[in-house]
């Protein structure tokens, strides 16, 4: 059935201007973007988030980089989309990703392990907590592009 995740570009992904590119190759995989922000994170939202990573070594790091620019926020919707998409953008390693996962979104545009260019919910419990940070408790259908 149709589900929904949180699709978000992170900062080099923004900055490095693959916005355009990655909504193309989501269009061309046949998801709907239900709804799409910008938003410029802070260290609390981050902290928010990533709450499950607040405890490993990379968390500072990861802060510095999630605040640095503006992230691109996305509600995906398509027949089983959490595990789509997680197989659009490849494994975490865009070093990795290059090498396993050519074509993934990862490959294109991540660097490494954090600067990653993108990111997916792991999990329907993720999703829906991460569709809800961003954009509410919005249902399924509901018109909510541009909010
Ligand atoms: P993401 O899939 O969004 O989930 C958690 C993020 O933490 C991950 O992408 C990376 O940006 C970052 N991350 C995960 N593992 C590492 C790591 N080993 N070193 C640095 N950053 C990491």
């Amino acid at each position: 059935q149709v589900e929904r995740t949180l699709a978000m570009v992170k900062p080099d992904g923004v900055m490095g201007n693959y916005s355009e590119e990655i909504k193309k190759m989501i269009a061309a995989t046949g998801f709907v973007i239900a709804a799409e922000k910008v938003v410029q994170l802070d260290e609390a939202a981050v902290g928010i988030f990533y709450a499950e990573h607040s405890q490993r070594e990379f968390f500072p790091s990861l802060v510095k980089f999630m605040t640095s620019g503006p992230v691109l926020a996305m509600v995906l919707e398509k027949e089983n989309a959490v595990a789509q998409w997680r197989a659009l953008i490849g494994p975490t390693d865009a070093t990795k990703a290059r090498i396993s996962h050519p074509k993934s979104i990862r490959a294109m545009c991540g660097s490494d392990s954090q600067n990653n260019c993108v990111h997916g919910s792991d999990s329907h419990q993720s999703a829906a907590r991460e569709v809800a940070f961003f954009f509410g408790n919005h249902k399924s259908g509901e018109v909510m592009v541009g909010h």
